[in-house]
């Protein structure tokens, strides 16, 4: 049900204050006054992300911290949340790489893609030589155990990867998994909604870009039939690794908005397009520019930061070069993020929103909460919206009567319960006149009655 109340706080007497309310969750983004100057910072200006895949070996280069603690706000561990790395022995987990890169990324204020928690590939070898039920339940332990240490961490998580079969058919995959019976994938799904209620959940995979392919279509169906059965998904992962055997589609968009509306978030995952130069970048502009178009695709991330970093370098796909320079491809991203477009919906249960002015040199700003509550828990996403001037640092106030929080992304936190004031982390500290940023956190019990009020720092 959708329930809507409006409050004003006056924190300094003397200066005017406003309410607005604000309806539902789609904000239409006017074009930027301010053109951002970083990808993340780009992606925020309509609500989205975008992100990079993170390799823990090379956390100790600094040109690839340095780009990826500037340009970035969502990162997926490419291959230190796989099965094989998390559970190399049956029921002994192994976190130490994954940690790594959750801690920097949580550390900087960038959220968590999780990837991913049941796959054919990238298996530990006990579980290759494993079939029915021995293997089904231990495909559905492993979910579990993975998913609840991560709890309330993950922004997404990436349920199931890859249970397609490539070519006319539009069926599963042959594996170990899918022999333990159809039913294995919404079993994954299931689990994992138990064991992190806050995560997002998605179905990922490739060579699904293509609305006429049968892969495509057959994803589609399933998506359609869980959504039917409320089996509980919240998104659909497109690789999108192109090249000149697999180039952008002519109908990508097209494929983005059907699964959007199927009434899930839309997310390119894994983005990398090998070639070079100006047709390149032309590619990854109307990539970037295909889920601007389609209001749930909720950010792209790309498969690694600099072409030497790709696990098809020789195909120079990535937005850096070797050197760590900015390519003409990471321009165009960067500026189709500039040129926006309508922001991502969301799970809005409840929107507040308080407008507050408490420095006659500024115009302001406003906080507005999207509330995703469920039995015993929820999700808070704040959309802070700088007023007639920009913001140059926030502070957010906020009261949580019944509620406690368990981890935020995008903001420092003062505390846990009552009254929890948040502030700007350094990369969204500047907002330009009438644009947006988010934060949000978790909590356990309720999330009722937060009231956010924004003061301009
Ligand atoms: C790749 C990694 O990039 C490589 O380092 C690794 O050797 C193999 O896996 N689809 C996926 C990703 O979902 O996990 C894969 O990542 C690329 C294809």
């Amino acid at each position: 049900m959708m329930r809507l109340t409006s409050k004003s706080v006056a924190l300094i007497p003397i200066i005017a204050t406003v309410a607005t309310v604000v309806i539902g969750a789609t904000l239409i983004a006017p074009p930027a006054a301010n053109a951002a100057t970083t990808l993340g910072a780009a992606a925020q200006q309509s609500g989205r992300y975008f992100g990079t895949a993170v390799a823990a070996g090379r956390l100790g280069d600094s040109t690839y911290t340095g780009i990826l603690n500037r340009e970035f706000d969502m990162v997926t561990a490419e291959n230190e949340m796989k099965m094989d790395a998390t559970e190399p022995n049956q029921n002994q987990f192994s976190y130490g790489n994954a940690d790594r890169i959750v801690n920097l990324a949580r550390n900087q204020g960038k959220r968590i893609r999780g990837h991913a928690l049941a796959w054919h590939s990238q298996q530990p070898r006990w579980m290759e030589n494993m079939s029915g039920t021995a293997l089904r339940n231990a495909m559905l332990n492993h979910v579990t155990q993975v998913a609840t240490y991560y709890r309330g961490k993950i922004y997404a998580w990436d349920v199931v990867n890859e249970a397609f079969a490539d070519g006319s058919g539009g069926g599963r995959r042959d594996s170990n998994l899918q022999r333990t019976g159809n039913d294995w994938i919404e079993a994954a799904f299931r689990a994992a909604r138990a064991a992190d209620p806050g995560a997002k959940l998605c179905y990922n995979d490739y060579n699904t870009d293509d609305w006429s392919h049968a892969k495509t279509q057959g994803v589609y169906r399933m998506v359609q039939d869980f959504k039917s059965r409320g089996v509980p998904i919240d998104c659909v992962g497109l690789q999108s690794h192109f090249n000149s055997q697999s180039p952008v589609p002519s109908n990508y968009q097209t494929t983005l908005q059907n699964f959007a509306n199927l009434g899930v978030d839309v997310q390119i995952t894994e983005l990398d397009i090998e070639g070079s130069g100006s047709s390149q970048a032309s590619n990854y502009d109307r990539v970037t520019r295909a889920c601007l178009a389609v209001t749930r695709c909720t950010g792209i991330t790309v498969w690694g930061i600099r072409d030497t970093d790709s696990w098809r370098a020789s195909g120079t796909p990535l937005l850096f070069d070797g050197n760590g320079n900015k390519k003409a491809a990471y321009n165009s991203v960067l500026d189709a993020l500039n040129a926006g477009g309508p922001g991502p919906t969301s799970t809005t249960t409840t929107t507040t929103t308080t407008t507050t002015s408490n420095d006659p040199g500024t115009g302001g700003c406003t906080a507005a909460v999207s509330l995703n509550q469920w039995n015993g828990g929820f999700v808070a996403t704040i959309k802070v919206t700088a007023g007639s001037s920009a913001l140059r640092g926030w502070r957010v106030t906020t009261t949580l009567s019944n509620g406690t929080v368990t981890s935020s992304w995008s903001a420092n936190g003062s505390g846990t319960s009552g009254t929890v004031n948040w502030s700007n982390v350094d990369y969204n500290a500047n907002v330009p006149a009438g644009q947006s940023t988010e934060f949000g956190f978790q909590g356990n019990g309720s999330g009722a009655g937060l009231n956010p009020s924004c003061t301009a720092s």
